[in-house]
């Protein structure tokens, strides 16, 4: 029996894909990466706007299509799994079997089961359920996802994720801890720790809250950088700013979604800050850490959103001059609250403010990265960049993708490249001798 996996979505839904790979190599079926040799095919998918869960069906059409060819097994998991769950079968015949994220273990029980039994598995459980980090088969040998929570307690109004992922439940410290030393043994040399809102991080045996876990982690030996997404500012508190700056194995590198510039569309978001909190984090940050790369999150046309409530959202980009930005337009998502209020800014619109979202962001980075060469810096090798193979690609501190040439094989370890040039989402540099 082989398997293949297409994974739609966020970091989590790789991680959980990288567990979905283990639990059917463990049943033993044999991965591929070629959809048309495979037996059983699983599309992990996101529901956390309206195009994602479009590119999901046109992806299962052609799956369909395939499966006229010859008879596989067709299984959706992940969070338009856990949101549309039987429906997803009248969308698509071909379907054999529903799970959701919490199901996963359910796994082995469906492989190779008959064709005419349909199977749609979407309990949650409210504590957290223990995975066997030994099962888990990780894309890369170098940098490792680490679990820390799972789901999210803050409702903001046009988010889907607390109904596909549920509430927060959180990982005992010394599990985290434990994994982490494994990896660390076995050669990682990053850790990015996960959770839809990892700041608000406590351990369920001691109480401890995110900065104890970011020093237990950063403790662990020969573990060089750590990472931890995702953060909210309502959550990201001065503590741990300042454990960030006290430990230099943790980054000088945060992602910290703002989605508006505007104050009244930030209330009726209902984020929990103000543009001028958000300010005084990014100023506190760069006071501990002046070289802190920052990136963010941008929603354009939320409902009720004017011209000027835009315009402050440029303004905040301005200001805030983030490494990266990932920009979208607002979609209304089922049970969101926001869902009920009128989607009043026209798609042509949307789009106007999302290219001129990224328009602005594209100079930035320029400006950013030219500001860069000549200067030479730590990068991780993650492997050969797949668009130009002659080259190595990696991330420097900042989480920036740097492509860079060297003379000998360096992947999985840490180089030091001169930036020689850039564009508008990467470094280009060379390995120098250190
Ligand atoms: N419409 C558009 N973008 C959304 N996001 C979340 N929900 C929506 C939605 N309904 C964006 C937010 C979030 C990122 C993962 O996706 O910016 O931070
Ligand atoms: Fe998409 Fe959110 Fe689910 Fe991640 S948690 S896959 S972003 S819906």
């Amino acid at each position: 029996m082989k398997f293949f996996i297409r994974t739609f979505g966020c970091q989590m839904n790789e991680s959980d894909s990288e567990r979905v790979a283990g639990i059917l190599e463990h049943a033993g079926a044999l991965r591929t990466g070629r959809a048309e040799e495979a037996d059983l095919l699983i599309v992990n998918t996101c529901a956390v706007r309206q195009k994602s869960e479009e590119k999901l069906y046109s992806y299962l059409g052609r799956l369909a299509a395939l499966k006229k060819r010859k008879p596989v097994q067709i299984g959706v998991v992940g969070c338009v799994a856990q949101l549309r769950g039987t429906d997803l079968l009248g969308k698509n015949p071909a379907i054999d079997f529903v799970l959701g994220p919490d199901n996963y273990d359910q796994l082995p029980q469906l492989i190779g089961a008959s064709s005419h039994e349909k199977h749609v598995l979407t309990s949650w459980s409210k504590e957290w359920k223990e995975f066997p980090p030994q099962l888990i088969v990780r894309e890369s040998s170098t940098s490792a996802y680490v679990t820390v929570m799972e789901g999210c307690d803050n409702f903001c109004a046009y988010c889907i994720v607390p109904y596909t992922r549920g509430r927060e439940k959180y990982r005992p410290l010394r599990s985290i801890v434990s994994e982490v030393s494994h990896l660390a043994e076995r050669g990682y040399r990053e850790i990015q720790l996960l959770g839809q809102n990892v700041n608000s991080y406590h351990d369920p045996e001691s109480g401890h809250g995110f900065p104890e876990l970011l020093h237990r982690v950063a403790r662990v030996d020969d573990i060089a950088w750590v990472r931890f997404l995702t953060s909210h500012p309502r959550n990201f508190t001065p503590q741990i700013a300042e454990t960030m700056a006290a430990l230099p194995t943790v980054c000088r590198q945060l992602h910290l979604p703002l989605q508006s510039g505007s104050t009244a569309i930030l209330k009726k978001m209902k984020r929990g800050y103000t543009p001028e909190n958000y300010l005084d984090i990014v100023a506190l940050l760069r006071r501990l850490m002046p070289h802190i790369s920052l990136s963010t999150d941008i929603i354009v046309g939320f409902p009720g959103e004017t011209e000027k409530d835009f315009e402050a959202t440029l303004d905040m980009l301005k200001t805030v001059r983030f490494t990266n930005i990932f920009s979208f337009r607002y979609s209304p998502r089922p049970l969101t609250e926001a869902s009920r209020l009128e989607d009043d800014v026209p798609l042509a619109e949307k789009t106007r403010r999302l290219e001129e979202v990224q328009k602005l962001q594209r100079e930035i980075q320029l400006e950013n990265h030219r500001a860069q060469v000549g200067q030479t810096m730590p990068v991780l090798c993650l492997g050969q960049a797949p668009k130009t193979p002659h080259l190595y690609t990696g991330r420097n501190e900042g989480f920036e993708v740097v492509n860079f040439c060297s003379p000998i094989d360096c992947r999985g370890e840490f180089v030091r490249v001169c930036i020689t040039g850039y564009g508008p989402y990467s470094l280009r540099g060379e390995r120098v001798n250190e």
